[in-house]
Protein backbone atom coordinates (compact mmCIF):
# COMPACT_ATOMS: atom_id res chain seq x y z
CA UNK A 1 0.00 0.00 0.00
CA UNK A 2 1.15 3.80 -0.08
CA UNK A 3 2.31 5.29 2.65
CA UNK A 4 -0.42 7.10 4.00
CA UNK A 5 -0.04 11.43 4.97
CA UNK A 6 0.29 12.08 8.44
CA UNK A 7 -0.37 15.60 10.10
CA UNK A 8 0.86 16.65 13.19
CA UNK A 9 -2.28 17.86 15.31
CA UNK A 10 -2.00 18.00 19.19
CA UNK A 11 -0.72 16.48 22.12
CA UNK A 12 -2.46 15.94 25.05
CA UNK A 13 -1.37 15.99 28.86
CA UNK A 14 -3.28 13.91 31.44
CA UNK A 15 -3.59 16.15 34.45
CA UNK A 16 -5.27 15.89 37.53
CA UNK A 17 -6.64 19.16 37.65
CA UNK A 18 -6.74 20.78 34.11
CA UNK A 19 -9.27 23.53 34.95
CA UNK A 20 -6.61 24.58 37.66
CA UNK A 21 -3.85 23.98 35.61
CA UNK A 22 -4.53 25.80 32.56
CA UNK A 23 -4.12 28.99 33.93
CA UNK A 24 -0.54 29.12 33.79
CA UNK A 25 -1.11 28.34 30.02
CA UNK A 26 -4.21 31.07 29.48
CA UNK A 27 -1.92 33.93 31.56
CA UNK A 28 1.11 33.06 28.69
CA UNK A 29 -0.68 34.13 25.63
CA UNK A 30 -2.99 30.79 24.92
CA UNK A 31 -6.04 30.74 24.48
CA UNK A 32 -8.99 27.94 24.42
CA UNK A 33 -10.37 27.33 20.72
CA UNK A 34 -12.19 24.27 21.86
CA UNK A 35 -13.46 22.69 24.87
CA UNK A 36 -15.85 19.54 25.39
CA UNK A 37 -16.70 19.05 29.33
CA UNK A 38 -18.08 16.53 31.48
CA UNK A 39 -22.10 17.20 31.96
CA UNK A 40 -22.40 18.87 28.19
CA UNK A 41 -24.13 17.06 25.61
CA UNK A 42 -21.65 16.13 23.08
CA UNK A 43 -19.70 13.68 21.54
CA UNK A 44 -17.26 12.45 24.41
CA UNK A 45 -19.68 10.42 26.27
CA UNK A 46 -19.02 6.23 25.82
CA UNK A 47 -19.98 3.39 27.60
CA UNK A 48 -17.43 3.72 29.77
CA UNK A 49 -18.19 7.51 30.67
CA UNK A 50 -17.88 10.78 30.36
CA UNK A 51 -14.63 13.16 29.62
CA UNK A 52 -13.03 16.49 30.32
CA UNK A 53 -11.06 17.98 27.23
CA UNK A 54 -9.91 21.17 27.00
CA UNK A 55 -7.57 22.29 23.75
CA UNK A 56 -5.42 25.69 24.31
CA UNK A 57 -3.39 27.41 21.47
CA UNK A 58 -0.91 29.73 21.04
CA UNK A 59 -0.76 31.43 17.59
CA UNK A 60 0.16 28.47 15.82
CA UNK A 61 -2.20 25.15 14.70
CA UNK A 62 -0.28 22.41 17.19
CA UNK A 63 -2.29 22.57 19.84
CA UNK A 64 -2.48 20.88 23.45
CA UNK A 65 -5.24 18.88 24.67
CA UNK A 66 -5.62 19.11 28.55
CA UNK A 67 -7.46 16.11 29.64
CA UNK A 68 -8.75 14.98 33.52
CA UNK A 69 -9.45 11.23 34.87
CA UNK A 70 -11.52 9.13 35.03
CA UNK A 71 -10.38 8.57 31.92
CA UNK A 72 -12.20 7.32 29.32
CA UNK A 73 -11.01 3.69 28.66
CA UNK A 74 -9.00 1.07 30.52
CA UNK A 75 -5.17 1.74 29.11
CA UNK A 76 -6.00 5.44 29.52
CA UNK A 77 -6.23 4.45 33.30
CA UNK A 78 -3.84 2.11 33.54
CA UNK A 79 -1.25 4.18 31.85
CA UNK A 80 -2.14 6.89 34.38
CA UNK A 81 -1.67 4.80 37.32
CA UNK A 82 1.49 4.21 36.20
CA UNK A 83 3.00 8.23 35.25
CA UNK A 84 0.52 10.19 36.49
CA UNK A 85 0.34 13.58 35.31
CA UNK A 86 2.43 13.93 32.17
CA UNK A 87 1.96 13.75 28.26
CA UNK A 88 0.39 11.05 27.10
CA UNK A 89 0.07 11.19 23.34
CA UNK A 90 0.88 12.80 20.31
CA UNK A 91 -2.17 12.88 17.76
CA UNK A 92 -1.79 12.68 14.15
CA UNK A 93 -4.68 13.33 11.36
CA UNK A 94 -5.06 11.20 8.70
CA UNK A 95 -7.22 10.75 5.12
CA UNK A 96 -8.78 7.22 6.42
CA UNK A 97 -7.77 6.15 10.25
CA UNK A 98 -9.14 2.75 9.49
CA UNK A 99 -6.57 2.43 6.43
CA UNK A 100 -4.04 3.16 8.79
CA UNK A 101 -4.10 0.58 11.53
CA UNK A 102 -2.35 -2.01 9.11
CA UNK A 103 0.22 0.84 8.38
CA UNK A 104 1.36 1.00 11.87
CA UNK A 105 1.29 -2.63 13.03
CA UNK A 106 3.04 -3.41 9.80
CA UNK A 107 5.64 -1.58 10.58
CA UNK A 108 6.10 -2.50 14.12
CA UNK A 109 3.80 -0.12 16.02
CA UNK A 110 1.28 -2.26 18.47
CA UNK A 111 -2.14 -0.99 18.75
CA UNK A 112 -3.08 0.54 22.36
CA UNK A 113 -6.97 0.88 21.45
CA UNK A 114 -8.51 -0.69 18.71
CA UNK A 115 -10.18 1.72 15.93
CA UNK A 116 -13.54 3.18 17.27
CA UNK A 117 -15.71 5.39 15.39
CA UNK A 118 -17.27 8.26 17.49
CA UNK A 119 -20.10 8.84 15.35
CA UNK A 120 -20.06 11.09 12.40
CA UNK A 121 -17.33 13.13 14.04
CA UNK A 122 -14.01 11.46 14.21
CA UNK A 123 -12.36 8.02 13.70
CA UNK A 124 -9.55 6.62 15.70
CA UNK A 125 -7.66 4.28 17.38
CA UNK A 126 -4.14 4.60 19.56
CA UNK A 127 -0.78 2.33 18.51
CA UNK A 128 2.27 2.59 20.54
CA UNK A 129 5.64 3.62 18.59
CA UNK A 130 8.30 1.27 18.43
CA UNK A 131 10.10 2.56 21.75
CA UNK A 132 7.06 2.48 23.72
CA UNK A 133 5.35 6.11 23.11
CA UNK A 134 1.56 7.04 22.53
CA UNK A 135 0.85 7.31 18.74
CA UNK A 136 -3.31 8.66 18.09
CA UNK A 137 -4.42 8.55 14.70
CA UNK A 138 -7.59 10.39 14.01
CA UNK A 139 -9.74 10.95 10.94
CA UNK A 140 -12.76 13.83 10.30
CA UNK A 141 -15.17 11.59 8.18
CA UNK A 142 -17.48 14.52 7.83
CA UNK A 143 -17.57 18.54 8.75
CA UNK A 144 -16.59 18.06 12.29
CA UNK A 145 -13.38 19.45 12.99
CA UNK A 146 -11.31 20.85 16.06
CA UNK A 147 -11.04 24.29 15.28
CA UNK A 148 -8.05 26.20 14.46
CA UNK A 149 -6.49 29.11 14.96
CA UNK A 150 -5.05 32.50 13.67
CA UNK A 151 -1.20 31.39 12.53
CA UNK A 152 0.77 34.62 13.64
CA UNK A 153 2.89 35.27 16.79
CA UNK A 154 1.11 36.49 19.70
CA UNK A 155 1.80 39.30 22.44
CA UNK A 156 5.05 41.31 22.53
CA UNK A 157 7.41 38.23 23.04
CA UNK A 158 5.54 37.15 19.84
CA UNK A 159 5.47 33.39 20.89
CA UNK A 160 4.03 31.03 19.37
CA UNK A 161 3.79 26.35 19.47
CA UNK A 162 5.80 24.92 17.61
CA UNK A 163 5.62 21.07 18.25
CA UNK A 164 6.89 18.42 20.77
CA UNK A 165 9.91 17.16 21.57
CA UNK A 166 9.98 12.62 22.32
CA UNK A 167 13.03 11.70 24.34
CA UNK A 168 14.40 8.78 22.41
CA UNK A 169 17.00 5.84 23.66
CA UNK A 170 17.94 4.78 20.11
CA UNK A 171 17.38 7.81 17.94
CA UNK A 172 18.89 6.74 14.57
CA UNK A 173 16.18 3.90 14.74
CA UNK A 174 13.68 6.14 15.65
CA UNK A 175 13.99 8.85 13.61
CA UNK A 176 14.02 6.13 10.84
CA UNK A 177 10.95 4.89 11.76
CA UNK A 178 9.47 8.78 12.24
CA UNK A 179 10.87 9.67 8.29
CA UNK A 180 10.07 5.97 6.80
CA UNK A 181 6.67 5.05 8.24
CA UNK A 182 4.90 8.23 9.34
CA UNK A 183 6.12 10.46 5.84
CA UNK A 184 8.50 13.08 7.63
CA UNK A 185 11.28 14.61 6.61
CA UNK A 186 14.53 16.39 8.24
CA UNK A 187 14.16 19.82 8.68
CA UNK A 188 17.64 19.90 10.90
CA UNK A 189 19.86 16.81 11.89
CA UNK A 190 21.80 17.74 14.85
CA UNK A 191 22.56 14.12 15.33
CA UNK A 192 26.25 12.53 15.59
CA UNK A 193 26.86 9.11 16.57
CA UNK A 194 23.73 8.02 17.58
CA UNK A 195 23.17 11.09 20.43
CA UNK A 196 21.92 14.87 19.51
CA UNK A 197 18.29 15.50 18.04
CA UNK A 198 16.80 15.85 14.77
CA UNK A 199 14.12 18.26 13.73
CA UNK A 200 10.97 16.51 11.92
CA UNK A 201 8.09 17.73 9.92
CA UNK A 202 4.97 16.68 7.77
CA UNK A 203 3.99 17.02 4.71
CA UNK A 204 2.43 20.68 6.00
CA UNK A 205 5.50 22.13 7.29
CA UNK A 206 5.59 25.47 4.53
CA UNK A 207 1.97 26.46 5.11
CA UNK A 208 1.60 24.85 9.08
CA UNK A 209 5.42 24.79 10.25
CA UNK A 210 4.85 22.24 13.06
CA UNK A 211 7.88 20.15 14.48
CA UNK A 212 8.33 16.72 15.77
CA UNK A 213 11.64 16.79 17.46
CA UNK A 214 13.09 13.83 18.24
CA UNK A 215 16.28 13.81 20.85
CA UNK A 216 18.42 12.18 23.35
CA UNK A 217 18.31 13.80 26.58
CA UNK A 218 20.63 16.15 27.07
CA UNK A 219 19.75 18.05 30.70
CA UNK A 220 19.56 16.92 33.84
CA UNK A 221 15.59 17.45 33.61
CA UNK A 222 15.43 15.32 30.45
CA UNK A 223 17.86 12.62 31.87
CA UNK A 224 15.04 12.35 35.15
CA UNK A 225 12.48 12.34 33.04
CA UNK A 226 13.58 9.15 30.91
CA UNK A 227 14.84 7.41 34.10
CA UNK A 228 11.27 7.98 35.78
CA UNK A 229 9.54 7.18 32.38
CA UNK A 230 11.57 5.55 29.51
CA UNK A 231 11.14 7.01 26.32
CA UNK A 232 8.58 9.59 26.50
CA UNK A 233 7.48 12.50 24.67
CA UNK A 234 8.59 15.47 27.08
CA UNK A 235 8.17 18.95 26.44
CA UNK A 236 6.03 21.34 24.59
CA UNK A 237 8.18 23.39 22.24
CA UNK A 238 7.43 27.20 21.12
CA UNK A 239 9.11 29.65 19.40
CA UNK A 240 9.65 33.51 20.02
CA UNK A 241 10.76 36.79 18.87
CA UNK A 242 11.99 38.21 22.38
CA UNK A 243 12.92 34.65 23.60
CA UNK A 244 14.16 36.24 27.26
CA UNK A 245 10.71 38.20 27.49
CA UNK A 246 8.72 34.47 26.62
CA UNK A 247 10.80 33.10 29.13
CA UNK A 248 9.96 35.70 32.15
CA UNK A 249 6.70 36.09 30.81
CA UNK A 250 6.26 32.18 31.83
CA UNK A 251 8.05 32.53 35.01
CA UNK A 252 5.59 35.58 35.70
CA UNK A 253 2.55 33.21 34.67
CA UNK A 254 2.97 30.34 37.52
CA UNK A 255 6.00 27.87 35.35
CA UNK A 256 8.50 26.71 36.99
CA UNK A 257 12.06 27.64 36.30
CA UNK A 258 14.24 25.40 34.82
CA UNK A 259 17.42 27.23 32.98
CA UNK A 260 17.37 30.48 31.61
CA UNK A 261 17.46 31.34 27.90
CA UNK A 262 21.02 30.96 26.90
CA UNK A 263 22.46 29.68 23.26
CA UNK A 264 21.90 25.97 22.75
CA UNK A 265 24.88 24.85 21.12
CA UNK A 266 23.37 21.80 19.12
CA UNK A 267 20.47 24.02 17.14
CA UNK A 268 22.47 27.27 17.10
CA UNK A 269 19.61 29.39 18.65
CA UNK A 270 19.12 30.80 22.23
CA UNK A 271 16.81 28.55 24.49
CA UNK A 272 15.32 28.46 28.08
CA UNK A 273 13.64 25.90 29.62
CA UNK A 274 10.43 26.14 31.94
CA UNK A 275 8.12 23.41 33.39
CA UNK A 276 4.48 23.11 33.26
CA UNK A 277 1.95 22.03 35.95
CA UNK A 278 1.63 18.64 34.84
CA UNK A 279 5.59 18.08 35.49
CA UNK A 280 6.42 18.18 31.41
CA UNK A 281 8.92 20.35 30.06
CA UNK A 282 8.50 23.78 27.91
CA UNK A 283 11.01 24.47 25.82
CA UNK A 284 11.12 28.73 24.63
CA UNK A 285 13.75 28.83 21.37
CA UNK A 286 14.47 31.91 18.78
CA UNK A 287 12.43 31.54 15.52
CA UNK A 288 13.09 29.11 13.96
CA UNK A 289 13.76 30.37 9.75
CA UNK A 290 11.14 28.76 7.80
FE1 LIG B 1 -5.78 13.31 21.66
Amino acid sequence: MTVPTYQLHHLCIFEKHPRDAMWNWLRWYHAIPAYYWEGIPDLHHTGEGGVDYTFLACGAPFQMQLESPPYQFEYERNWFAEHGSGINHICWIVPSAYDTVDHLQSNGAAVAMPYEEFGDTYHGFVAIDPEGRWVEVMSYPGEFKTPDVEFRPVGLPGLQTLGVVQLCRDLDSQVEWYTGVLGQRIILDARSANDGLAYLADHTYEGRQCLNVLATPSTEAEHALMERHGPVISTILYQAGDVDAAWRDAVAAGFGEVAVPAHDDRIGARTGYLREPSGNLVQVRERLAA
